[in-house]
Protein backbone atom coordinates (compact mmCIF):
# COMPACT_ATOMS: atom_id res chain seq x y z
CA UNK A 1 0.00 0.00 0.00
CA UNK A 2 1.46 3.36 -1.25
CA UNK A 3 2.25 5.82 1.80
CA UNK A 4 -0.73 7.57 3.32
CA UNK A 5 -3.21 4.98 2.20
CA UNK A 6 -4.88 2.61 4.62
CA UNK A 7 -5.95 -0.99 3.57
CA UNK A 8 -8.18 -1.59 6.27
CA UNK A 9 -10.58 1.16 4.23
CA UNK A 10 -10.22 -1.47 0.90
CA UNK A 11 -13.46 -3.22 -0.80
CA UNK A 12 -13.46 -6.08 -2.50
CA UNK A 13 -16.16 -8.22 -2.75
CA UNK A 14 -15.79 -12.06 -1.59
CA UNK A 15 -16.20 -13.39 -4.96
CA UNK A 16 -13.60 -11.75 -6.80
CA UNK A 17 -10.48 -11.82 -4.52
CA UNK A 18 -7.30 -10.03 -6.40
CA UNK A 19 -4.85 -12.81 -7.98
CA UNK A 20 -1.67 -11.24 -9.99
CA UNK A 21 -3.23 -13.38 -13.14
CA UNK A 22 -6.44 -11.60 -13.05
CA UNK A 23 -5.02 -8.39 -12.64
CA UNK A 24 -2.55 -8.93 -15.44
CA UNK A 25 -5.53 -9.99 -17.49
CA UNK A 26 -7.76 -6.95 -16.28
CA UNK A 27 -4.79 -4.48 -17.54
CA UNK A 28 -4.85 -6.03 -20.79
CA UNK A 29 -8.68 -5.65 -20.99
CA UNK A 30 -8.90 -2.02 -20.05
CA UNK A 31 -6.62 -0.78 -22.45
CA UNK A 32 -7.21 -3.02 -25.98
CA UNK A 33 -9.58 -1.48 -28.30
CA UNK A 34 -11.11 -4.61 -29.67
CA UNK A 35 -13.73 -4.72 -26.50
CA UNK A 36 -15.73 -2.03 -28.01
CA UNK A 37 -18.50 -2.06 -30.56
CA UNK A 38 -16.09 -0.63 -33.91
CA UNK A 39 -13.04 -1.46 -32.19
CA UNK A 40 -12.02 2.28 -31.66
CA UNK A 41 -12.21 2.94 -28.20
CA UNK A 42 -10.56 1.35 -24.50
CA UNK A 43 -11.36 2.16 -21.25
CA UNK A 44 -7.62 4.07 -21.54
CA UNK A 45 -9.45 6.76 -23.81
CA UNK A 46 -11.76 8.19 -21.40
CA UNK A 47 -9.59 7.48 -18.27
CA UNK A 48 -5.63 8.26 -19.79
CA UNK A 49 -3.67 7.28 -17.54
CA UNK A 50 -0.94 10.37 -18.37
CA UNK A 51 -4.41 12.72 -17.40
CA UNK A 52 -4.54 11.46 -13.92
CA UNK A 53 -6.99 8.62 -15.25
CA UNK A 54 -9.64 11.13 -16.26
CA UNK A 55 -10.08 12.92 -19.47
CA UNK A 56 -8.75 16.37 -20.38
CA UNK A 57 -12.06 17.04 -22.59
CA UNK A 58 -15.31 18.66 -21.27
CA UNK A 59 -16.55 15.36 -21.86
CA UNK A 60 -15.93 12.27 -23.71
CA UNK A 61 -16.78 10.81 -26.82
CA UNK A 62 -18.23 7.40 -27.48
CA UNK A 63 -17.14 4.89 -30.01
CA UNK A 64 -20.20 6.48 -32.09
CA UNK A 65 -18.97 10.03 -32.12
CA UNK A 66 -21.71 10.55 -29.53
CA UNK A 67 -20.85 12.98 -26.14
CA UNK A 68 -21.28 11.44 -22.42
CA UNK A 69 -23.49 13.05 -20.85
CA UNK A 70 -21.39 13.99 -17.55
CA UNK A 71 -17.48 14.73 -17.60
CA UNK A 72 -15.04 11.55 -17.19
CA UNK A 73 -14.37 11.07 -13.17
CA UNK A 74 -10.66 9.84 -12.34
CA UNK A 75 -10.37 6.31 -11.35
CA UNK A 76 -7.67 6.32 -8.76
CA UNK A 77 -7.89 4.78 -5.02
CA UNK A 78 -11.44 3.36 -6.16
CA UNK A 79 -10.39 0.16 -4.18
CA UNK A 80 -11.76 2.34 -1.34
CA UNK A 81 -15.09 3.48 -2.86
CA UNK A 82 -18.41 0.90 -2.86
CA UNK A 83 -21.13 2.82 -5.25
CA UNK A 84 -19.17 4.37 -8.25
CA UNK A 85 -19.97 7.29 -10.80
CA UNK A 86 -21.09 11.32 -10.02
CA UNK A 87 -24.39 10.09 -8.57
CA UNK A 88 -23.44 6.35 -7.56
CA UNK A 89 -25.62 4.64 -10.19
CA UNK A 90 -23.36 1.52 -10.39
CA UNK A 91 -22.70 -0.86 -6.99
CA UNK A 92 -19.56 -1.74 -7.45
CA UNK A 93 -16.41 -1.76 -9.78
CA UNK A 94 -17.52 -5.18 -11.29
CA UNK A 95 -21.40 -3.70 -11.92
CA UNK A 96 -19.13 -0.12 -13.73
CA UNK A 97 -17.32 -2.19 -15.87
CA UNK A 98 -20.03 -4.69 -17.41
CA UNK A 99 -22.66 -1.18 -17.95
CA UNK A 100 -18.93 0.78 -19.38
CA UNK A 101 -18.32 -0.67 -22.62
CA UNK A 102 -21.57 0.51 -24.38
CA UNK A 103 -22.32 -2.46 -25.77
CA UNK A 104 -23.99 -5.84 -25.43
CA UNK A 105 -22.58 -8.84 -23.11
CA UNK A 106 -22.61 -10.99 -26.37
CA UNK A 107 -21.29 -8.41 -28.69
CA UNK A 108 -18.38 -8.28 -26.01
CA UNK A 109 -17.99 -12.45 -26.39
CA UNK A 110 -17.93 -11.97 -29.98
CA UNK A 111 -15.51 -9.78 -30.06
CA UNK A 112 -12.86 -11.25 -27.62
CA UNK A 113 -14.12 -14.44 -27.29
CA UNK A 114 -11.64 -15.50 -30.62
CA UNK A 115 -8.57 -14.37 -29.25
CA UNK A 116 -6.44 -16.99 -28.44
CA UNK A 117 -4.60 -15.38 -25.74
CA UNK A 118 -7.50 -14.14 -24.02
CA UNK A 119 -9.03 -17.87 -24.14
CA UNK A 120 -5.62 -19.06 -22.36
CA UNK A 121 -6.01 -16.41 -19.47
CA UNK A 122 -9.79 -16.74 -18.89
CA UNK A 123 -9.61 -20.43 -18.78
CA UNK A 124 -6.48 -20.04 -15.66
CA UNK A 125 -8.78 -17.12 -14.31
CA UNK A 126 -12.35 -18.13 -14.29
CA UNK A 127 -12.20 -21.92 -15.41
CA UNK A 128 -14.62 -21.01 -17.95
CA UNK A 129 -14.68 -19.28 -21.49
CA UNK A 130 -14.41 -15.55 -22.00
CA UNK A 131 -17.94 -14.56 -20.64
CA UNK A 132 -18.81 -10.69 -19.58
CA UNK A 133 -18.63 -11.91 -15.65
CA UNK A 134 -14.85 -12.58 -16.58
CA UNK A 135 -14.22 -9.56 -18.30
CA UNK A 136 -16.50 -7.10 -15.72
CA UNK A 137 -14.48 -9.06 -12.45
CA UNK A 138 -10.95 -9.06 -14.26
CA UNK A 139 -11.42 -5.22 -14.90
CA UNK A 140 -12.39 -4.38 -11.76
CA UNK A 141 -9.50 -6.15 -10.47
CA UNK A 142 -6.75 -4.62 -12.10
CA UNK A 143 -8.82 -0.67 -11.26
CA UNK A 144 -8.44 -1.58 -7.84
CA UNK A 145 -4.40 -1.44 -8.70
CA UNK A 146 -5.06 1.96 -9.61
CA UNK A 147 -3.62 3.81 -6.34
CA UNK A 148 -2.12 6.93 -5.94
CA UNK A 149 -0.18 7.95 -2.31
CA UNK A 150 3.48 8.69 -1.41
CA UNK A 151 2.54 12.45 -2.45
CA UNK A 152 4.49 15.33 -0.18
CA UNK A 153 1.19 16.08 2.00
CA UNK A 154 1.34 12.27 2.98
CA UNK A 155 5.57 12.27 3.58
CA UNK A 156 4.66 15.69 5.56
CA UNK A 157 2.02 13.40 7.11
CA UNK A 158 4.37 10.60 7.87
CA UNK A 159 7.37 13.22 9.80
CA UNK A 160 9.36 14.67 6.75
CA UNK A 161 8.72 18.41 7.67
CA UNK A 162 10.21 19.89 4.40
CA UNK A 163 7.91 18.10 1.88
CA UNK A 164 5.39 20.79 2.21
CA UNK A 165 6.44 24.42 1.07
CA UNK A 166 5.30 27.24 4.12
CA UNK A 167 2.71 28.01 1.54
CA UNK A 168 1.33 24.37 1.26
CA UNK A 169 1.45 24.47 4.74
CA UNK A 170 -1.02 27.27 5.45
CA UNK A 171 -3.13 25.47 3.02
CA UNK A 172 -3.64 22.77 4.63
CA UNK A 173 -4.63 25.08 7.74
CA UNK A 174 -7.13 26.33 5.63
CA UNK A 175 -8.32 23.29 3.80
CA UNK A 176 -8.76 21.63 7.22
CA UNK A 177 -10.27 25.19 9.11
CA UNK A 178 -11.16 28.04 8.01
CA UNK A 179 -12.35 27.24 4.45
CA UNK A 180 -14.26 23.71 5.46
CA UNK A 181 -12.91 21.66 2.74
CA UNK A 182 -12.46 18.23 5.39
CA UNK A 183 -16.54 18.82 6.02
CA UNK A 184 -16.45 16.67 2.65
CA UNK A 185 -13.16 15.90 1.34
CA UNK A 186 -12.83 14.02 4.22
CA UNK A 187 -10.01 11.25 5.44
CA UNK A 188 -6.70 9.53 3.95
CA UNK A 189 -8.73 9.69 0.57
CA UNK A 190 -10.39 13.41 0.78
CA UNK A 191 -13.64 12.44 0.33
CA UNK A 192 -16.69 11.21 2.57
CA UNK A 193 -17.94 9.09 -0.41
CA UNK A 194 -21.59 10.59 -0.21
CA UNK A 195 -23.39 13.29 -2.06
CA UNK A 196 -23.57 17.09 -1.87
CA UNK A 197 -24.87 19.39 -3.56
CA UNK A 198 -22.64 22.52 -4.12
CA UNK A 199 -24.26 23.93 -6.99
CA UNK A 200 -22.46 23.14 -10.04
CA UNK A 201 -24.47 23.78 -13.32
CA UNK A 202 -27.45 24.41 -10.76
CA UNK A 203 -27.45 27.57 -12.98
CA UNK A 204 -28.43 25.77 -16.19
CA UNK A 205 -32.35 26.07 -17.59
CA UNK A 206 -31.99 22.27 -17.52
CA UNK A 207 -29.78 20.84 -14.54
CA UNK A 208 -28.54 17.52 -13.93
CA UNK A 209 -30.03 16.49 -10.39
CA UNK A 210 -27.49 14.01 -10.47
CA UNK A 211 -28.10 11.36 -7.19
CA UNK A 212 -31.58 12.58 -7.09
CA UNK A 213 -32.18 10.90 -10.97
CA UNK A 214 -30.99 7.18 -8.60
CA UNK A 215 -32.95 7.80 -5.07
CA UNK A 216 -35.92 10.12 -6.31
CA UNK A 217 -35.39 11.95 -3.26
CA UNK A 218 -35.71 15.66 -3.38
CA UNK A 219 -32.57 16.39 -0.82
CA UNK A 220 -30.68 14.56 -3.23
CA UNK A 221 -31.49 17.34 -6.17
CA UNK A 222 -28.18 18.50 -7.93
CA UNK A 223 -25.83 15.96 -5.29
CA UNK A 224 -22.87 14.49 -6.51
CA UNK A 225 -20.33 12.30 -4.80
CA UNK A 226 -17.36 14.09 -3.37
CA UNK A 227 -14.15 13.07 -5.79
CA UNK A 228 -10.94 12.24 -4.24
CA UNK A 229 -8.60 15.30 -4.58
CA UNK A 230 -5.79 13.06 -4.78
CA UNK A 231 -3.70 13.68 -7.57
CA UNK A 232 -6.51 16.20 -8.05
CA UNK A 233 -3.86 18.67 -10.19
CA UNK A 234 -3.23 16.30 -12.92
CA UNK A 235 -6.85 15.83 -14.15
CA UNK A 236 -8.52 19.62 -15.19
CA UNK A 237 -11.32 20.05 -16.27
CA UNK A 238 -12.92 19.20 -12.94
CA UNK A 239 -16.61 18.57 -11.67
CA UNK A 240 -18.97 16.55 -12.88
CA UNK A 241 -19.76 18.83 -15.96
CA UNK A 242 -15.75 19.39 -16.63
CA UNK A 243 -16.98 22.92 -16.00
CA UNK A 244 -14.16 24.53 -13.74
CA UNK A 245 -10.59 24.62 -16.52
CA UNK A 246 -8.48 25.59 -13.33
CA UNK A 247 -8.06 24.71 -9.59
CA UNK A 248 -7.76 28.48 -9.09
CA UNK A 249 -11.43 28.52 -10.82
CA UNK A 250 -13.08 25.81 -8.52
CA UNK A 251 -11.65 27.99 -5.02
CA UNK A 252 -12.77 31.01 -6.17
CA UNK A 253 -16.43 29.33 -6.85
CA UNK A 254 -15.87 27.83 -3.02
CA UNK A 255 -14.82 31.34 -1.88
CA UNK A 256 -18.36 32.64 -3.24
CA UNK A 257 -20.25 30.16 -1.31
CA UNK A 258 -20.83 28.12 -4.80
CA UNK A 259 -24.41 28.72 -6.93
CA UNK A 260 -27.07 29.81 -4.76
CA UNK A 261 -29.90 26.96 -5.52
CA UNK A 262 -32.85 25.75 -2.99
CA UNK A 263 -30.86 22.74 -2.46
CA UNK A 264 -27.66 24.20 -1.43
CA UNK A 265 -25.51 22.00 1.21
CA UNK A 266 -25.69 23.83 4.14
CA UNK A 267 -21.74 23.53 4.51
CA UNK A 268 -21.37 25.50 0.98
CA UNK A 269 -21.22 29.18 2.47
CA UNK A 270 -19.12 32.08 1.34
CA UNK A 271 -15.18 31.82 3.08
CA UNK A 272 -14.13 35.15 3.03
CA UNK A 273 -10.67 34.24 1.87
CA UNK A 274 -8.52 36.59 0.36
CA UNK A 275 -6.24 36.20 -2.23
CA UNK A 276 -2.84 34.69 -0.28
CA UNK A 277 -5.07 32.41 1.21
CA UNK A 278 -6.97 31.04 -2.21
CA UNK A 279 -3.85 30.96 -3.76
CA UNK A 280 -2.40 28.66 -0.70
CA UNK A 281 -5.27 26.63 -1.00
CA UNK A 282 -4.43 25.75 -4.80
CA UNK A 283 -0.75 24.87 -3.69
CA UNK A 284 -1.91 22.54 -0.97
CA UNK A 285 -3.84 20.55 -3.57
CA UNK A 286 -0.89 20.76 -5.94
CA UNK A 287 1.05 18.72 -2.98
CA UNK A 288 -2.18 15.80 -3.06
CA UNK A 289 -0.27 14.20 -6.59
CA UNK A 290 1.56 10.97 -5.58
CA UNK A 291 2.51 8.39 -7.16
CA UNK A 292 0.80 5.54 -9.24
CA UNK A 293 3.22 2.12 -9.57
CA UNK A 294 4.92 2.23 -13.16
CA UNK A 295 3.63 -1.52 -13.72
CA UNK A 296 -0.09 -0.21 -13.41
CA UNK A 297 0.51 3.20 -15.45
CA UNK A 298 2.10 1.69 -18.49
CA UNK A 299 0.62 -0.48 -21.65
CA UNK A 300 0.51 -4.14 -21.44
CA UNK A 301 1.34 -6.38 -24.46
CA UNK A 302 -1.93 -7.32 -25.95
CA UNK A 303 -2.70 -11.05 -26.50
CA UNK A 304 -3.07 -12.41 -29.89
C1 LIG B 1 -16.46 7.13 -23.87
C2 LIG B 1 -15.72 7.44 -22.65
C3 LIG B 1 -15.59 6.36 -21.59
C4 LIG B 1 -15.11 5.09 -21.76
C5 LIG B 1 -14.66 4.41 -23.04
C6 LIG B 1 -15.10 4.50 -20.45
N1 LIG B 1 -15.54 5.40 -19.51
FE1 LIG B 1 -15.67 5.08 -17.51
N2 LIG B 1 -16.62 6.84 -17.31
C7 LIG B 1 -16.88 7.75 -18.32
C8 LIG B 1 -17.75 8.79 -17.82
C9 LIG B 1 -18.27 9.97 -18.62
C10 LIG B 1 -18.03 8.48 -16.47
C11 LIG B 1 -18.96 9.24 -15.52
C12 LIG B 1 -20.36 8.72 -15.71
C13 LIG B 1 -21.34 9.27 -14.69
O1 LIG B 1 -20.96 9.43 -13.53
O2 LIG B 1 -22.47 9.55 -15.05
C14 LIG B 1 -17.28 7.25 -16.18
C15 LIG B 1 -17.24 6.65 -14.93
C16 LIG B 1 -16.48 5.53 -14.63
C17 LIG B 1 -16.29 4.99 -13.30
C18 LIG B 1 -16.80 5.58 -11.99
C19 LIG B 1 -15.66 6.30 -11.27
C20 LIG B 1 -16.09 7.05 -10.04
O3 LIG B 1 -15.29 7.82 -9.50
O4 LIG B 1 -17.23 6.91 -9.59
C21 LIG B 1 -15.53 3.85 -13.44
C22 LIG B 1 -15.07 2.94 -12.33
C23 LIG B 1 -15.28 3.68 -14.86
N3 LIG B 1 -15.84 4.72 -15.55
C24 LIG B 1 -14.58 2.62 -15.40
C25 LIG B 1 -14.48 2.38 -16.77
C26 LIG B 1 -14.00 1.14 -17.37
C27 LIG B 1 -13.54 -0.09 -16.61
C28 LIG B 1 -14.05 1.31 -18.72
C29 LIG B 1 -13.72 0.30 -19.80
C30 LIG B 1 -14.58 -0.86 -19.81
C31 LIG B 1 -14.55 2.66 -18.95
N4 LIG B 1 -14.81 3.27 -17.75
C32 LIG B 1 -14.70 3.20 -20.20
C33 LIG B 1 -16.38 7.69 -19.59
C34 LIG B 1 -15.86 6.54 -20.17
C1 LIG C 1 -20.46 20.21 0.99
C2 LIG C 1 -19.38 19.31 0.63
C3 LIG C 1 -18.13 19.90 0.04
C4 LIG C 1 -17.31 20.90 0.54
C5 LIG C 1 -17.47 21.67 1.84
C6 LIG C 1 -16.21 21.03 -0.40
N1 LIG C 1 -16.37 20.18 -1.44
FE1 LIG C 1 -15.17 20.03 -3.06
N2 LIG C 1 -16.53 18.81 -3.96
C7 LIG C 1 -17.68 18.34 -3.39
C8 LIG C 1 -18.51 17.69 -4.38
C9 LIG C 1 -19.85 17.04 -4.16
C10 LIG C 1 -17.81 17.81 -5.61
C11 LIG C 1 -18.31 17.36 -6.98
C12 LIG C 1 -19.38 18.37 -7.43
C13 LIG C 1 -19.82 18.26 -8.87
O1 LIG C 1 -19.13 17.70 -9.70
O2 LIG C 1 -20.89 18.82 -9.15
C14 LIG C 1 -16.55 18.50 -5.30
C15 LIG C 1 -15.55 18.76 -6.21
C16 LIG C 1 -14.33 19.33 -5.91
C17 LIG C 1 -13.20 19.45 -6.82
C18 LIG C 1 -13.15 18.89 -8.25
C19 LIG C 1 -12.48 17.53 -8.27
C20 LIG C 1 -12.59 16.78 -9.56
O3 LIG C 1 -11.98 15.70 -9.67
O4 LIG C 1 -13.29 17.23 -10.48
C21 LIG C 1 -12.20 20.08 -6.15
C22 LIG C 1 -10.81 20.43 -6.67
C23 LIG C 1 -12.70 20.39 -4.82
N3 LIG C 1 -14.00 19.91 -4.72
C24 LIG C 1 -11.98 21.04 -3.82
C25 LIG C 1 -12.56 21.53 -2.65
C26 LIG C 1 -11.94 22.50 -1.78
C27 LIG C 1 -10.55 23.06 -1.97
C28 LIG C 1 -12.84 22.78 -0.79
C29 LIG C 1 -12.73 23.80 0.31
C30 LIG C 1 -12.58 25.17 -0.15
C31 LIG C 1 -14.03 21.96 -1.05
N4 LIG C 1 -13.82 21.24 -2.18
C32 LIG C 1 -15.17 21.94 -0.25
C33 LIG C 1 -18.05 18.49 -2.05
C34 LIG C 1 -17.53 19.47 -1.22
Amino acid sequence: MPLGLQAQAAFVPADNPLTPEKIALGKQLFWDKRWSRNGTIACVSCHDPAHGWADARTVSLRFDGTPTPRHSPTLVNRLFSDTQQWAGTRTSLEDQAMKASDQTPELLVKNLGPIEGYRVQFQKVFGTGVTPEGVAKAMAAYERTILSGNSPYDRFRAGDEKALSPAARRGLTLFEGKARCVTCHAGFNFTDETYHNIGVGMNREKPDLGRFTVTKRDEHKGAFKTPTLRDVAKRPPFMHDGSMTSLAQVIAFYNEGGVKNEWLSGDVKPLGLNATEMADLVVFLESLTGEVAREVTSPPEFPK
